[in-house]
């Protein structure tokens, strides 16, 4: 994808003037998941591939022109129209541009064009690549660039909240648009603190192995957990009223223990893995800081097999990728994102990388039909303007 294709596009699709241009990247997430939104740690890094839109003022008051390159599809819509667009894609442009005039920030009418080279539905976070490019555009065209970084995350996650119908934590908005080539982020989204990790693990690779199994996050699976987590939350609050509870993160294993008949098998499981997370979070820091990428590679497995048999957001074709990752030697692997579909990230020797890679495609299209897709992982740069 570069600046010539979405610019061609975007002329020929309007009134052939040219904009600016934006880019925002998807993300990988080494370790942490499910921890954002109940205040614990995450461990991402923005990667190269992401989106990119070319974005002009139109003059007019409110109307929006909006084309999606990779869909051919057009949608113009009003800011003023309360229900806003129906096209989900169309949604995030209307949903950031909403979140930006609550910020004060004066949105008018303009035109986009945007394309992508993230894979949908992959959990490599494409809808917040989304969400941050057009914030950036925003902020450049209507804001004097006076939305801060973090308002510009917030905006995205709310985006999601009120517009998309998935109550998400915000790693992923986080990600695309404070990563650093060759780095790595541990966030603690409690307080919202973070420092960059230079990640170069020598004599290591890093790759995604997509299943292509449509990861959807929207309806109810996702903001199901989220309200498990919560609810446990509330029961332990309800048991300790000296305490302050906020979320999981404000709790120990004693008090999960305390509740578990109360809140039931189902809560309490998903619970049991959010703690146990937030421990591997911290416990892979370290290592990292060590060179001790084994131990990385094991915290790997363990958040795989919580996330598949205590959160349940693991499916068949995953869970055997992770089976041929462990045949192979592979040092680390897992679920990577939201689950129920996309993903496994692995941390693999380089030594074995090429037989993991054909052994991985071979088995995993005999028994599904198709090869997965191979990512290599390169850590890139957060959002920004191109020109
Ligand atoms: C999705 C959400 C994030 C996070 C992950 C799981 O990507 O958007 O906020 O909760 O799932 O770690």
């Amino acid at each position: 994808m570069d600046i010539e294709f979405v610019r061609s596009r975007f002329v020929k699709h309007f009134d052939g003037k040219t904009g600016n241009v934006y880019a925002s990247p998807g993300r990988i997430n080494l370790i942490g998941e499910h921890t954002d939104y109940n205040g614990g740690f995450v461990f991402p890094g923005a990667v190269d591939k992401g989106i990119m839109a070319e974005m002009r003022a139109n003059g007019t008051e409110d109307t929006v022109m909006a084309y999606a390159i990779d869909l051919k599809d057009r949608v113009d819509f009003h800011l003023d129209d309360p229900a806003g667009p129906k096209a989900s894609w169309a949604r995030y442009i209307y949903g950031i541009a909403k979140e930006f005039q609550k910020l004060g920030v004066p949105v008018k009418g303009f035109n986009i064009a945007f394309a992508g080279d993230v894979p949908l539905g992959a959990g490599m976070s494409s809808s917040a690549a989304m969400e941050s490019c057009f914030a950036c555009g925003l902020n450049d065209i209507f804001g004097e660039n006076k939305v801060s970084k973090w308002d510009m995350v917030l905006a995205g996650q709310a985006t999601e909240h009120n517009y998309c119908g998935v109550n998400c934590g915000i790693m992923d908005q986080f990600a695309s648009v404070f990563g650093k080539a060759g780095c790595l982020m541990r966030l603690d989204c409690r307080s919202r603190e973070f420092e960059y990790f230079p990640f170069k693990p020598d004599g290591y690779r890093l790759v995604l192995l997509n299943s292509k199994v449509k990861h959807e996050l929207a309806g109810s699976p996702y903001n199901d957990r989220r309200n498990s987590c919560e609810n446990v939350v509330k029961a332990i609050a309800k048991k300790h009223p000296e305490g302050k509870f906020e979320t999981l993160r404000d709790c120990t294993w004693e008090q999960l223990e305390e509740v578990r008949a109360e809140v039931g098998e189902e809560d309490y499981t998903r619970a049991h893995f959010v703690l146990g997370e937030k421990d591997r979070v911290l416990a892979v820091c370290d290592a990292l800081l060590q060179g001790d990428y084994e131990t990385v590679g094991q915290k790997m497995y363990e958040t795989h097999y919580g996330l598949s048999k205590e959160y349940e957001v693991s499916c068949e074709e995953l869970d055997y990728l992770n089976d041929l990752a462990k045949e192979n030697g592979v040092t680390g692997s897992r679920i990577m994102g939201g689950g129920f579909g996309g993903c496994t990230i692995n941390l693999v020797r380089a030594d074995l990388y090429s037989k993991f890679i054909a052994d991985a495609k071979q088995k995993f299209a005999a028994k599904y039909g198709h090869e997965p897709e191979v990512i290599d992982v390169v850590i890139g740069d957060g959002s920004r303007k191109l020109c």
